[in-house]
């Protein structure tokens, strides 16, 4: 299976790809913890994505491909992947095509979970909160400024997706209002009535 998780900041992407993986035995890539993955071991990637990271811009499009495009090549991603925060802009959208297409696979579907501003401010509000009373590090961009400017960045940069997906026939839409056990049900059901998690004999193990 190859999945897409779509959704504005705070939407929980994170949060179902981590369900989702354990329950079908397939990989996350979440281009958001390898950046902050680079940024921590100061990589020259991370020293690049650090403050465009906290100030809530995109990192360029050709760093991101270029990442996803060596994960994709890794041995436990030929099973499947569900690919959290990646594509955010059309431009990344068509470079996964490319690479899809070059080693002819299908994407299965994209899941977009639609959540609303509200509530997402008061979700990465309650993260920061609970990092903090863990005595761990808060995310640099999981502040109500830098927030607002990463929601602004989605809807004028990752929302254009929402109609290049549609267009492809691959969007599936989610209410990510609900509980974090009912949206999992949800994109299970969905994801079954399409016939995604049914295994596929045409292609390699
Ligand atoms: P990234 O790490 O991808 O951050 P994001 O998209 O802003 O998303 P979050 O991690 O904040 O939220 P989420 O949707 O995963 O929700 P989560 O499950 O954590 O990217 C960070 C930065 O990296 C970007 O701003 C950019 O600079 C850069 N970057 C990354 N990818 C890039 C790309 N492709 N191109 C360019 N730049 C890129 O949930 C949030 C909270 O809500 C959690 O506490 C969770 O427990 C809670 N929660 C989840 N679901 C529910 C629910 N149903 N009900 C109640 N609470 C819930």
């Amino acid at each position: 299976m190859r999945l897409i998780l779509l959704g504005p900041p705070g939407s929980g992407k994170g949060t179902q790809a981590q369900r989702l993986v354990h329950k079908h035995g397939i990989v996350q890539l979440s281009t958001g913890e390898m950046l902050r993955a680079a940024v921590a071991a100061g990589t020259p990637i991370g020293l690049q994505a650090r403050e465009i990271m906290s100030n809530g811009g995109l990192v360029p499009d050709e760093v991101v491909v270029g990442i996803i495009a060596d994960r994709i090549e890794q041995d436990d991603a030929r099973k499947g992947f569900i690919l959290d925060g990646f594509p955010r802009t059309v431009p990344q959208a068509a470079a996964l095509d490319e690479l899809l297409k070059k080693k002819h696979l299908k994407l299965d579907a994209v899941v977009e979970l639609r959540v609303n501003e509200s509530a997402l401010l008061d979700r990465v509000e309650k993260r920061a909160e609970e990092t903090r009373a863990r005595g761990e590090e808060v995310r640099l961009d999981d502040t109500p400024e830098v927030l607002s400017k990463r929601l602004a960045q989605y809807r004028s940069l990752t929302e254009p997706l929402i109609h290049y997906y549609s267009e492809r026939r691959k969007l599936l839409t989610v209410d990510g209002m609900m509980t974090i056990e009912h949206v999992t049900r949800d994109i299970n059901r969905i994801l079954g009535a399409i016939g995604a998690l049914e295994p596929k004999d045409h292609e390699p193990a």
